[in-house]
């Protein structure tokens, strides 16, 4: 069933790089993880999206934003539109735990953001996660549900299907720079939570990618990597490392390839 799913590595800069090592960096992570099969994505600041893109011309590895605007366009000082991105992106991260921490993003502002993104032609990489507490009280997948439903509703309001090329990342906020990493299992039995969600929500939840995110390394990818639903990850603070990337990358391709001989096995 997965072989049909890409195996996705995301990596998050955050806030980090300037335009004048953010291609640099981008080069050698490419240079540094060509693996068959894997899905590579460099999401840089919006001010290092042009240099990143030179930097991996001739390479296959995509770029992405970290955020779009729920707005087409107008009076919103200091922040950037999807339409804005044509050209320099092909992706975008929405909906991420420290926006809707610090800036307060809710999830009717991330339907619409995912909107944008459709507009724009972007690839929206959409982040769900509980709190530490919610989870603690067994609350986690309701959390994630609650998000999941107030964000397909908002697109659905404006008279949209989810996009077919969604990418939903489970990053449990407890697990996000922390060094903490959640279970695999327990990712594994959010991913099928998030699947259900998707599937009664008329979507083919079978094909949307879920990755895994919160303080993913090369150490760490191995359990989460191991289960059949999670299909790759979203990757902050290692995602500046080249040798981290290297070999969360190639860890990524074992699994890539033991899915499409598996897929290819059974068509
Ligand atoms: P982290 O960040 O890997 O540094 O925990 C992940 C993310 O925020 O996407």
């Amino acid at each position: 069933m997965n072989g049909a799913r890409p195996v996705i590595i995301a990596g998050n800069w955050k806030m980090n790089t300037t335009p004048d090592t953010a291609g640099g960096l981008a080069a050698d992570i490419a240079a540094a993880t060509t693996v068959q099969g894997v899905v590579r994505v460099i999401c840089p600041p919006f001010v290092c999206l042009r240099a990143v893109r030179e930097a991996l011309q001739g390479t296959d590895v995509e770029v992405g934003a970290q955020n779009v605007h729920w707005e087409p366009a107008g009076a919103f000082t200091g922040e950037i539109s999807a339409q804005m991105l044509v050209g320099l992106a092909d992706w975008s991260i929405v909906g991420h735990s420290e926006r809707r921490r610090d800036q307060g993003e809710d999830d009717v502002m991330i339907g619409r953001k995912i909107v944008r993104c459709m507009e724009a032609g972007l690839r929206p990489i959409l982040c769900v996660g509980e709190q530490l507490d919610e989870r603690e009280q067994g609350r986690a997948e309701a959390t994630v549900r609650g998000q999941l439903d107030a964000t397909i509703a908002e697109v659905r309001r404006l008279g949209i299907d989810l996009p077919s090329n969604l990418v939903i990342a489970y990053e449990p906020v407890w697990a996000i720079g922390t060094g903490k990493t959640a279970r695999g299992s327990d990712a594994a039995t959010m991913a099928q939570a998030i699947r259900t969600v998707l599937a009664e929500n008329a979507v083919d939840a079978a094909r949307i990618p879920v990755l895994y995110g919160g303080s993913v390394t090369s150490a760490a990818i191995d359990e989460f990597l191991n289960e059949p639903d999670i299909d790759g990850a979203l990757v902050g603070g290692a995602s500046l490392k080249v040798d981290e990337m290297a070999g969360i990358v190639a860890r990524a391709g074992i699994t890539a390839q033991a899915r499409s001989g598996a897929a290819a096995g059974a068509a």
